[in-house]
């Protein structure tokens, strides 16, 4: 029989976490496998020509892993299954799953439930018609990193979820063009809060966007809610980041669950998030993790 992943109030409970899939050999892993915690990243956030074409090639792979699994949801499915398909797409293309390993986490997607704001670990939940599911993938090719994820529906949704999962897709969008050479990093974040404040929305401010490419994280931060004056690492031609915001209807305050990884509002209410990895140009910016 299959275990029921909600209590009586219609919470998400933790599920049971499927043993480790494996890499095939000849596949290379990032240099934190079996370590800790990452060596420290002493490169910068920019990148040449040909490395921003690794970084593409690594997200592209990362994307239509996504694009694999989603296709897979519906009412019944588990979120072992969806990371089992993300799992096998990465590998099959010759890429690592970069959080497979990653400060010992176990799975090579991340799939963030409802309530959870990010970092949920794929178990044997069942999801239910009306759920909402984040499916995050990271894929490492050729020494370089690509990273997002995206917010999917389980069959037909609510109204306030529906308008969630659209508008955090929006907040995202608005961060994306506020990214320009010549102004601080902490403008995204502003373009994302005032955007989010119009629906009275939660915006999460302590798991942010991040430096990626030669290392997962880069210690680089990009924050979704208005920081200024701090966070002013000035935007420059090159750089590569991700910008992730996570909104919620209600709190932005966050409990961890005992796994010491799944991230979930305090308030337990309804959160979404959508995540890209860009470079940014002389006029703009352009997005390394779209599928085609
Ligand atoms: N991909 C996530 C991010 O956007 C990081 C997940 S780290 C993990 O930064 F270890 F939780 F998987
Ligand atoms: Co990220
Ligand atoms: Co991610």
């Amino acid at each position: 029989m299959k275990r029921m992943p909600f209590d009586p109030q219609g919470r998400l409970i933790p599920g049971s976490i499927s043993a480790r899939l494996s890499v095939p050999a000849g596949i290379q892993s990032p240099p934190y496998v079996g370590m800790q915690a990452p060596p420290p990243y002493l490169g910068d956030n920019t990148y040449t020509e040909d490395e921003v074409e690794k970084i593409r090639d690594a997200g592209r792979i990362a994307s239509r892993a996504i694009d694999a699994a989603s296709a897979a949801i519906r009412p019944g499915v588990t979120t072992d299954e969806l990371d089992r398909i993300a799992h096998q797409y990465v590998v099959d293309h010759g890429a690592y799953p970069s959080t497979f390993g990653y400060r010992g986490y176990p799975k090579s997607s991340c799939t963030s439930v409802n309530e959870v704001i990010c970092h949920g670990i794929p178990d044997d939940t069942a999801l239910r018609e009306g759920d909402i599911v984040n499916i995050d993938v990271t894929a490492y090719l050729d020494g370089y990193h690509g990273d997002l994820n995206r917010t999917f529906r389980v069959g037909e949704v609510s109204e306030e979820a529906e308008l969630l999962i659209q508008r955090t897709e929006e907040a995202l969008r608005r961060g994306i063009k506020a990214v320009a050479p010549g102004r601080e990093v902490n403008v995204i974040g502003r373009a994302i809060e005032t955007y989010a404040k119009r629906f009275g929305y939660g915006v999460v401010r302590d798991f942010t966007g991040h430096g990626v490419g030669a290392a997962f994280h880069t210690g680089l931060i990009i924050p979704h809610y208005d920081s200024a004056p701090r966070f002013n690492d000035m935007i420059v031609p090159g750089m590569v980041f991700t910008i992730e915001p996570m909104l919620t209807l209600g709190t932005h305050e966050w409990d961890m669950w005992e796994d010491d990884w799944t991230v979930v509002t305090r308030d337990r209410s309804l959160t979404a998030q959508f995540e890209h990895t860009l470079v940014v140009r002389e006029s703009g910016v352009e997005i390394l993790t779209l599928s085609d």
